[in-house]
């Protein structure tokens, strides 16, 4: 029988690559996102191995009550993929709007653990399941304006092995993917709110990664022997890397 996923942020970049990739593969994927017209869409394209179910990571008790509102055909989540998330803003922290924060804080961070909390008792009762969380190098490397994106980024590490050494004695693995710059997603016009061309300047004269290269990362991940748990895995362009530390010199 194929192996199910829960993708969150299944309608647009990863989420949605990661959803194509794993139908391929051979696996049934619950496409999660709040905005339920693209994911029937992506229902109709895929055919039955794809069940669209809006869900806004941050209503918490819409994602309390999520293992329960799924059909019983489609209760047994095998690998949950945590990829919904967002940077917004790119102004230093003593200008960024508290908004802003509390946003990427309620997606990133708030919205992650409680879609895990929910699912989590399910695989260990199972006793299997994978968990990938989406990272980002953001959580290791800081840049100016990244504030609260990296923090929340490091929180997502963090929380992810630290699962690891709860589950430890199960066979639920857990990894964190913490990829560089990506293209060809909505991450950076959302970050600056919808300004298409400030976004795509992020990428010019690079060549960064792509959703489907994320995606084989985390199929990589999830298709290797049970006995192998992929803690990190952090990756770049070849075109980016991480860059000296900053010294302010006075003239
Ligand atoms: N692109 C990069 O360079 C990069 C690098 C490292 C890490 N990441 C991380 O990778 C993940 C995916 O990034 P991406 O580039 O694919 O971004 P994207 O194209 O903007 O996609 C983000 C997805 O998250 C969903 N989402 C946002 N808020 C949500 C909420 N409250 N509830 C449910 N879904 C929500 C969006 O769906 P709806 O709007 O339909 O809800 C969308 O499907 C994010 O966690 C991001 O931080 C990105």
């Amino acid at each position: 029988m194929s192996r199910t996923a829960l993708v969150t942020g299944a309608t647009a970049g990863f989420g949605l690559a990661v959803a194509h990739r794993l139908v391929r593969d051979g696996w049934r994927v619950i496409a999660t996102g709040r905005r339920a017209g693209r994911l029937d869409a992506l229902a109709r394209e895929m055919g039955d191995r794809v069940l669209a179910h809006a869900l806004d990571v941050t209503d918490a008790a819409a994602v309390a009550a999520l293992p329960g509102s799924l059909p019983a055909a489609w209760q047994e989540v095998d690998a949950l993929i945590n990829n919904a998330g967002l940077a917004l803003g790119l102004e230093p922290a003593h200008k960024a709007r508290i908004e802003d924060w509390d946003r990427m804080v309620a997606t990133n961070v708030t919205g992650l653990i409680h879609v895990t909390r929910a699912l989590l008792p399910g695989m260990v009762a199972r006793d299997r399941g994978h968990i990938v969380n989406l990272s980002s190098v953001a959580a290791t490397y800081p840049y100016p304006g990244g504030h609260i994106y990296g923090a929340s980024k490091a929180f997502v590490e963090q929380f992810s092995l630290n699962l690891r050494a709860d589950l430890i004695g199960t066979n639920v693995r857990v990894t964190s993917i913490e990829p560089g710059l990506c293209g060809g997603t909505e991450f950076s016009g959302v970050r600056f709110g919808g300004d298409q061309d400030r976004a795509a300047k992020v990428y010019e004269g690079t060549e960064p990664l792509t959703a489907d290269d994320i995606a084989e990362s985390i199929a990589w991940v999830l298709h290797l022997p049970a006995r192998m748990n992929i803690n990190r895995i952090e990756m770049m362009p070849t075109c980016q890397a991480s860059g000296p530390l900053a010294v302010k010199r006075t003239a």
